[in-house]
C-alpha cells in the first residue's frame, strides 16, 4: 500500500470561520476514499485545497512523497489531481466541447481553435460516460444531470489518477446514478485513486473502501467502511443520536386550495411528446404532497408551470381557491401567494454577488414587499429568525453567499421563500445536499409549516424522503400521471413500478 496524498495538520479560516483546524490522515493509492460530516464541516474546503483551489492554508499536503505547494488547479492538474464541484463550475455560455477543453484548447495552424477535433474527443469521453449529449450543445440549454456529466468528462480528459468527487450524485436520476457507478468502477480499475464527498449513506457504503468523518472542521476518524455502519457514522458527523422519524401526522379533510385540470406542456421540436399531459389533482390546505418520478418524467416541469415560470406556455386550468389563474411570470405566482425552491441553486436561485441576509430577504419583487409582507426592520428581524430555525451555518448575515457551505445555501433559498409567507409552497427537491442532521430538522419544518395551513407540493428523487413526510404521492411518468398513494399504501416498490412501468 502506498500512500497517494497524505493530509498533514491542515487548517484553514475564512475570517471569523475556523473552517478546518489540525486536520491530519491519509489517502491510500487506488481506494475510495468518502468523506462525511454536516453541512459545514470542511468537506469541500479540504477538496479545494487537494485540488488547488485555495492556496493559502496550514499544515502541508504531501503528494507522491514530495510536499506539494499548488500555486492553482493547473498545478493540482500537473500532479494528476482534478476536482469536480459541488456547485457546477462551467461557462454556460460555451459549448459542451469547449467546457470539457477549457485552458487546454486544441489547436491548429496559427493556433485556430480546432474545434472539430475537440467535438470528437468530447464525443467519445461522452460515450465512455453512455452519454448522448451534444458536444456542440450549449452548457446552459442542460439540466443539471447532464451538466454535472460535462464535468466528469473535463475530469476524465485530463488523465487524472486521483479524481475528487464533491457529491456528484446531488443531481443524478437512478438511471444516471447507476451509469455514474460504473465509471468509477472504470476509473478504479485503472488504478485511480477516488476522494468520494456524499451524504448519502447508502451510496458511501456501496462505494467505499474507507470513511473519513470531519466535524467542525476537525478530523474525527477514518474507519474501514466493511468495519462500521451508517448508524456509527452518522454518530461520527453529529456526535449525538438521531432518531429516526415516525410518521405521526394524520390530515383532515380540507378545502382544495390548488386544482390542476388536464394540465399540458408541449415539448418543443418534439410533435406529438409532451413534458406534461393531461396532469390533474388537488391539493388540500395543510397537505403535503409529493411528487415522484425519474428525472425528466416532468416533476420540475410542473412545478414551473404552477409557478409561472415555465419557458412554454402550458394548456388546461389552475386554479387557486377556486379562481382560475394563468401566471406568465413568477412574480404573479408569488403575489398569489405561491412560492417554489428550485432544484438548481446556482442558476436560478442565489445572487452571489449579495450577502446571506441580503439573499434571503431579496424578494426580486416589488410587488411582493410593497404588499406589505415585510419590511424594514421587521425584514431583519425575520431574516434572524429564520437563519436561526433553518440553523444556517454562517459567520453572519453580512458575509456573502457564496462563503456557505452547499447545504447551508440551499437552507438560505428556503428561508427566502419562507419569508413571502407563502400559502402554497412549491419545493423541488429540497433536500439535495442538505445532510441528515438539516434533512430531518427540514422535515420538521414542513410539517409544522402544513400543520399551520401551507399547503406543499414536493418533489424529490429520494423515495424513503417522500415517503417519510408526505400524506399522499402523485407518480408521473413522461409527463403523465400514472398512479396515486396514500401515504398509508405507498412503498418505494409501488412508486418505483409506476415511475418504470408501462403506465396507464
Ligand atoms: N470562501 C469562504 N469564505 C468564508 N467562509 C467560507 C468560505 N468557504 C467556506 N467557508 C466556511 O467554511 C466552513 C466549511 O465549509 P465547506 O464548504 O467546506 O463545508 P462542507 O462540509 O463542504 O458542507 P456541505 O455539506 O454543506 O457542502 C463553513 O462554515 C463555510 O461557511
Ligand atoms: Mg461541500
Amino acid at each position: 500500500m502506498t500512500t497517494a496524498i497524505s493530509i498533514q495538520q491542515v487548517g484553514k479560516t475564512f475570517g471569523a470561520v475556523r473552517a478546518l483546524d489540525d486536520v491530519s490522515f491519509d489517502i491510500i493509492t487506488g481506494e475510495l476514499h468518502a468523506i462525511m460530516g454536516e453541512n459545514g464541516a470542511g468537506k469541500s474546503t479540504l477538496m479545494k485545497i487537494l485540488a488547488g483551489v485555495i492556496t493559502q492554508y496550514d499544515g502541508a499536503l504531501v503528494v507522491d512523497g514530495n510536499r506539494a505547494a499548488f500555486q492553482g488547479t493547473r498545478d493540482a492538474e500537473a500532479s494528476g489531481i482534478s476536482i469536480i464541484h459541488q456547485e457546477l463550475n462551467l461557462v454556460e455560455q460555451l459549448s459542451v466541447a469547449a467546457n470539457i477543453f477549457l485552458g487546454r484548447e486544441l489547436t491548429r495552424f496559427y493556433g485556430f481553435l480546432n474545434h472539430p477535433e475537440m467535438e470528437r474527443r468530447a464525443t467519445v469521453i461522452l460515450a465512455e460516460l453512455e452519454s448522448g449529449i451534444a458536444p456542440d450543445a450549449l452548457v446552459s440549454t442542460l439540466r443539471v444531470g447532464d451538466q454535472q456529466l460535462v464535468e466528469i468528462a473535463r475530469a476524465l480528459m485530463l488523465q487524472t489518477r486521483i479524481l475528487i468527487m464533491d457529491e456528484p450524485t446531488s443531481a443524478l436520476t437512478e438511471a444516471e446514478v447507476a451509469r455514474l457507478y460504473r465509471v468509477i468502477e472504470r476509473l478504479r480499475a485503472k488504478g485511480v485513486t477516488i476522494l468520494y464527498i456524499s451524504h448519502k449513506m447508502d451510496e458511501v457504503f456501496h462505494l467505499s473502501d474507507r470513511i473519513t468523518v470531519l466535524r467542525d472542521g476537525r478530523f474525527v476518524q477514518t474507519v474501514a467502511t466493511k468495519d462500521t455502519n451508517p448508524r456509527e457514522i452518522a454518530h461520527l458527523m453529529v456526535g449525538r443520536e438521531i432518531s429516526v422519524r415516525e410518521k405521526a401526522r394524520t390530515i383532515q379533510a380540507a378545502d382544495v386550495v390548488l386544482e390542476v385540470k388536464n394540465l399540458s406542456l408541449p415539448w418543443p421540436g418534439r410533435a406529438g411528446k409532451w413534458r406534461l399531459k393531461d396532469v390533474s389533482f388537488r391539493l388540500r390546505k395543510g397537505e403535503i404532497l409529493g411528487v415522484a418520478g425519474l428525472m425528466g418524467a416532468g416533476r420540475t416541469e410542473l412545478l414551473e408551470c404552477l409557478f409561472g415560470a415555465s419557458e412554454h406556455r402550458s394548456t388546461g386550468d389552475i386554479l387557486l381557491d377556486g379562481r382560475a389563474c394563468d401566471f406568465r411570470h413568477p412574480a404573479q405566482a408569488m403575489q398569489a401567494g405561491i412560492a417554489m425552491v428550485t432544484e438548481d441553486r446556482k442558476r436560478l436561485g442565489l445572487f452571489s454577488q449579495l450577502s446571506v441576509g441580503e439573499n434571503i430577504s431579496i424578494s426580486a419583487l416589488s410587488e411582493v414587499s410593497s404588499a406589505g409582507i415585510i419590511s424594514g426592520s421587521r425584514e431583519r428581524a425575520a431574516v434572524t429568525d429564520q437563519i436561526r430555525t433553518l440553523r444556517v451555518r454562517t459567520a453572519s448575515e453580512e458575509a456573502g453567499i457564496t462563503t456557505l457551505s452547499g447545504g447551508n445555501q440551499q437552507k438560505c433559498i428556503i428561508a427566502r421563500c419562507l419569508l413571502t409567507e407563502p400559502r402554497v409552497l412549491l419545493l423541488d427537491d429540497p433536500t439535495r445536499g442538505v445532510d441528515i442532521g438539516a434533512k430531518s430538522e427540514l422535515y420538521q419544518l414542513m410539517e409544522d409549516l402544513a400543520s399551520n395551513g401551507m399547503s406543499i407540493l414536493v418533489t424529490s428523487s429520494e423515495l424513503p424522503e417522500l415517503l417519510s413526510v408526505c400524506d399522499r404521492i402523485l407518480v408521473l411518468k413522461e409527463g403523465r400521471l400514472t398512479a396515486e398513494f396514500a401515504a398509508s399504501d405507498a412503498t418505494e416498490q409501488k412508486i418505483m413500478e409506476a415511475a418504470t412501468g408501462p403506465g396507464l
